[in-house]
């Protein structure tokens, strides 16, 4: 999708980290923006912010876990500005616990909720206009190198993640076979310093997490927030997303660092290699 001036962008969680990059950048092309995000505050802060910067924007409170809302979400974009052109997919939580704990259940469920189902939902909303209007357009699908690798304690997370990863390589093959007008993405950043450590702040009231016990566990927690907040800018991430874009680029891997954990995991899988705790024990 070469030319993006006058187009429109709708992007879920775009009110913070990744996604409010993601509005920058793509405001700054030009583009008309459309945020659905569940924090009211924080979206109107991101609304302040990119006015301010000269953008068109429009915005809805949207839970993503909600099929309902993300129609309303397309009926605002579609009232406001007409055709979309850039689905991104984008609203994510971090969280999860041991596999084997019945008690966290609802914490799972919540998890895949936004992270899987949120970008299922935004797909099955989006696309039919998208397809039908004909003009280029992208859909983004944010994922995570969690998409592409477990860690422990964080199942909830790396099963919604492969699920996007798989949602979007099916979806690309499908768009191709269709011949439509769509490009596909699929975002899989390591640790970007965002509020992700803090996706707690937007749990159901009841849903909070006991903080998991023993030292691995514990420290694991430790160890992502501290990674995250080291983590790489939510600015490099837009702009490898808006180059993606332009490119029709299907992978989005913004960490090369984190390139041969695919290879050493592929290789392990076509070797029989059981998985190991690597640097996790
Ligand atoms: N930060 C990282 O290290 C990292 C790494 C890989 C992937 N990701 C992914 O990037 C995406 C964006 O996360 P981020 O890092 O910018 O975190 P963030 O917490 O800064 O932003 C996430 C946004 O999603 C919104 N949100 C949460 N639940 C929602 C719901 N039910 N409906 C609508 N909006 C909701 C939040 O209010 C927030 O604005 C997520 O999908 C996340 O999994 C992040």
């Amino acid at each position: 999708m070469e030319n993006l001036h006058g187009k429109t962008a709708v992007i879920t969680g775009g009110a913070s980290g990744i996604g409010l990059a993601m509005a920058h950048r793509f405001g700054a092309a030009g583009m008309n923006l459309v945020i659905g995000d569940i924090e009211v505050p924080a979206m109107e802060a991101a609304v302040a912010e990119l006015t301010a910067a000269g953008y068109q924007v429009v915005s809805l409170q949207v839970d993503v876990r909600e099929i309902e809302q993300l129609r309303e979400l397309e009926q605002v974009a579609v009232e406001t500005f007409g055709n979309v052109h850039i689905l991104c997919n984008n609203a994510g939580v971090g969280a999860g616990g041991p596999v084997a704990d019945p008690d966290n259940l609802e914490v799972w469920r919540w998890t895949i909720d936004i992270n899987l189902w949120g970008v299922i939902y935004g797909c099955k909303i989006f696309l039919p206009a998208m397809i039908a209007h004909g003009e280029p357009c992208h859909v983004v699908n944010t994922a995570s190198m969690a998409g592409h690798g477990s860690a422990p304690f964080m199942g909830a997370y790396s099963v919604a993640k492969y699920g996007v990863v798989a949602l979007s390589e099916t979806l690309t093959k499908e768009m191709q076979i269709a011949k439509t007008n769509i490009g596909v993405s699929v975002l899989c950043p390591a640790f970007v310093a965002t509020g992700i450590a803090k996706s707690d702040r937007n749990m159901p009231a009841g849903l909070r997490p006991e903080p998991v016990d023993g030292p691995v566990a514990g420290g694991m927690q430790a160890a992502i927030e501290s990674l995250v907040a080291n983590g790489i800018s939510t600015e490099v991430v837009a702009e490898a997303v808006h180059d993606a874009v332009r490119e029709n680029q299907f992978w989005i891997l913004t960490h090369d660092e984190a390139k041969p954990g695919v290879l050493d995991r592929a290789q392990q899988i076509v070797d029989g290699i059981n998985p190991s705790l690597g640097g996790f024990a």
